[in-house]
């Protein structure tokens, strides 16, 4: 069987991979002994590495080199965070173009293919994630590789008119088109990025998503969700629910309710919104104060990135406000951790949650919302307060769906899923609980990299 080799910007520590985050999970069926996954350490060193230092883990090989701090800062922080990010999430008034961090970014996908190259076989499937990584492809094949190149966006698309706003965005759209299979989460992100692949660089695309890119080589655009394991992670929140964690966090409820959100501190996930609809909420729906607390939970990242340190001082201080204003001497109504917390802590949590809200402005896909909904218990469970704008909407319709921007829309969804009658969390959480059996890890890999061998083969028979 060919070898799986997994590249992404980070790499799971080793020895913390089986309980890692993110995509570490979501590839758990994918990941065999001989498989190696190639990346950055996460470290910054005085010279960016010339050849990879290789750990074996259970039979994996993780392989990482380190930046040094001018391509940390031009890759990273610069083009893929500070452009790319915002510009992919719909926030044109944050992104920032410096040629230089286009520049770094180039450059360090460069010394990422020239350190993997020598470490691939022939018959490999290479697997890129993420928009880090976008030029790797190319910069494999100039260095004679010939393998099958798929690569996955694990963040939204946008339309071809924001597109065009990128300084040199021509470029990365022949850059995707360099891979054999290009993975989008939703066929919304998939339409629009072909929709840029025509109208910008001018290449014929099919409505099966089959792009004809220079002289006729075709590149599959597909759509292939990404899931979880949820009867795993149902297990884990039983588990959980029975801690002395989840314990701790019930008692100190005395029989309130509880509403749980948990993301990275990131102004993707539109929690200024979130706070200020949970303050609509406590204002027009004043029957619930004192009956429920919201317990926020917001994992630092990125702090090297301005608008992220700007973001954790504006939410410290509406978190400030909401309490100042509603609180009483027995009754913190927001309770607010800037801190990120094990997925084992949260899955208990989750499971002991009435409420899950998951609103970002925009997201790729959203595993909160999976997680939320595996953790329930199916006799009494909890509502999903889902936004529109994140990838998992356009699977989850029995959510309750909300636009993002209005905050009163989202009080009223917390309203109408404190009062919601059992019966109707019963059969929209069994419907929801249904559609995670199709949306499974297991399916996300075997969607994936079925579409990847196809392109094997393809470059076999050439
Ligand atoms: C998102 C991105 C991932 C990224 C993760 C954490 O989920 O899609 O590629 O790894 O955020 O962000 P960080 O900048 O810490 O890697």
């Amino acid at each position: 069987m060919a070898r799986l080799v997994i590249v992404s910007n980070r790499v799971p520590t080793p020895s913390k991979a089986a309980r890692a985050g993110g995509l570490a999970i979501a590839l758990k069926d994918a990941i065999q002994p001989g498989t190696l996954w190639f990346g950055w350490s996460g470290h910054q060193a005085p010279q960016t590495s010339s050849e990879a230092k290789i750990t074996n883990f259970e039979g994996v090989d993780y392989a990482t080199i380190d930046l040094k701090q001018e391509d940390y800062q031009n890759f990273y922080v610069g083009f893929a965070n500070s452009t790319l990010w915002p510009l992919l999430h719909f926030r044109l008034g944050l992104m920032e173009f410096r040629r230089e961090n286009l520049e770094g970014y180039r450059s360090v996908n460069e010394i990422f293919a020239k350190v993997l190259a020598p470490l691939l076989r022939p018959d490999d499937i290479i697997w890129v994630h993420d928009y880090h990584l976008i030029p790797l492809a190319d910069e494999l094949r100039r260095l004679g590789v010939k393998n099958a190149l798929g690569f996955f966006l694990h963040i939204p698309f946008v339309p071809s008119s924001m597109f065009a706003a990128l300084p040199r965005g021509e470029d990365l759209l022949h850059d995707f088109c360099a891979y054999d299979v290009v993975g989008f989460q939703t066929e919304e992100h998939r339409h629009d990025f072909l929709d840029s692949v025509r109208r910008i660089i001018d290449f014929p695309a099919d409505n099966d998503g089959v792009i004809t890119a220079c002289n006729g080589r075709k590149v599959r655009a597909v759509v292939t969700p990404i899931g979880i394991d949820s009867g795993a992670f149902r297990s884990q929140a039983i588990q959980a629910a029975k801690s002395r964690n989840t314990r701790r966090l019930t008692e100190s409820l005395v029989g309130r309710k509880l509403m749980i959100g948990a993301d990275r501190l990131d102004y993707s996930k539109g929690l200024p919104n979130r706070f200020e609809a949970f303050n609509r909420f406590l204002e027009r729906f004043p029957q619930h104060k004192n009956a429920v607390s919201f317990l926020q939970i917001a994992a630092p990242s990125r702090e090297d990135v301005s608008e992220y340190a700007a973001l954790r001082h504006q939410l410290n201080r509406l978190a400030g406000d909401i309490n100042g204003r509603h609180g009483a001497f027995d009754w913190v109504p927001l309770r607010y951790m800037s801190q990120s917390l094990a997925r084992s802590t949260l899955a208990g949590f989750y499971r002991f949650a009435q409420i899950g809200v998951v609103t970002p402005l925009r997201d790729g896909m959203n595993l909160v919302a999976h997680e939320y909904v595996a953790a329930q218990d199916p006799e009494d469970p909890g509502v999903l307060i889902l936004s529109n704008f994140a990838g998992v909407a356009a699977y989850f319709e029995e959510a309750l769906i909300v636009n993002p921007y209005d905050p009163d829309e989202i009080a009223e969804a917390m309203h109408e899923a404190m009062v919601m009658s059992k019966e109707e969390r019963q059969s929209r959480h069994k419907r929801l609980f249904e559609k995670l059996q199709t949306l499974s890890a297991q399916a996300y890999c075997d969607q994936f990299l079925k579409a990847l061998s196809g392109a094997q083969l393809t470059r076999a028979a050439a």
